[in-house]
């Protein structure tokens, strides 16, 4: 789909989230969430926001599961993920804190594949991913799964490539800051969802969307999605200019 305005876009995948989220509610189920950080989901989490000041909204019977994390990284520190969930939407909402889910950056190395594990199996126990929402990077990474990652990979903790560290200069203010190492879900984790919202805006993304609906390859892991029965792509005329 693509949108003139991004945020009409993001109005249009806020809307399909809160669908899913009330029609769990009429049958006394949970909803599971998949989500993402960055800029590009913002505009979403603006809206439900919205949505829950102005429509009465509740996220009582979501559950979340984000995408990644850094690493190293203190849940507490300004520029981890999990400020940026709480600051972005938790804290607005009345989702209940324990319902949310983010894999840990600050444990030892020793512990994180019992912790990945255990990421796994939680969202398992919950009947799995109702709607994961991604974003995307110029390396073709969903989650921070790199060029190379497999379809068969699960949450893990993984190098980031040259273009995504640089790509995080601005935020961490100078290369030297920004981690080399992050924990996140993996290909199969997230090709696992029932369902998938890909958002992609603006021009410095054309190039990785037009490659992205070329190939199936591990080269470019945004690519897998082709693979999945239930997707959908959401662009601006930006994103969508070379496709
Ligand atoms: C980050 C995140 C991704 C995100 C991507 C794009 O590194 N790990 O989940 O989709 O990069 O970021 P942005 O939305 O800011 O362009």
């Amino acid at each position: 789909k693509i949108y003139e305005e991004k945020d009409h876009g993001s109005a249009y995948v806020a809307q399909r989230l809160a669908d899913l989220i009330i029609s769990k509610q009429k049958i006394g189920a949970p909803a599971v969430l998949g989500l993402a950080t960055g800029a590009t989901p913002k505009g979403v989490y603006k809206e439900l926001i919205r949505l829950h000041k102005d429509e009465g909204l509740s996220f009582r019977n979501v559950f979340t599961f984000n995408l990644d994390e850094y690493y190293p990284m203190l849940p507490t520190n300004e520029m981890s993920y999990a400020t940026f969930m709480k600051k972005h939407l938790f804290e607005h909402i009345d989702i209940p804190a324990e319902n949310t889910n983010i894999v840990d950056g600050s444990l030892s190395h020793h512990d994180i594949d019992n912790h990945c594990n255990l990421y796994e199996k939680k969202i398992s126990d919950l009947g799995g991913i109702d709607i994961q929402l991604l974003g995307i990077g110029r390396s073709g990474h969903i989650g921070f799964n790199e060029p190379g990652s497999t379809a068969n990979s699960v949450t893990r903790l993984v190098t980031l490539c040259d273009t995504t560290r640089k790509d995080a200069i601005s935020d961490f203010d100078g290369l030297e800051n920004v981690p080399v190492q992050a924990i996140t879900m993996g290909v199969k984790t997230i090709l696992d969802a029932k369902e998938i919202i890909l958002i992609a805006w603006g021009n410095k993304k054309s190039d990785i969307m037009q490659k992205t609906l070329g190939e199936i390859s591990a080269e470019v892991p945004a690519s897998y999605l082709l693979t999945h029965p239930n997707v959908e792509i959401i662009l601006d005329q930006d994103s969508a200019s070379l496709c």
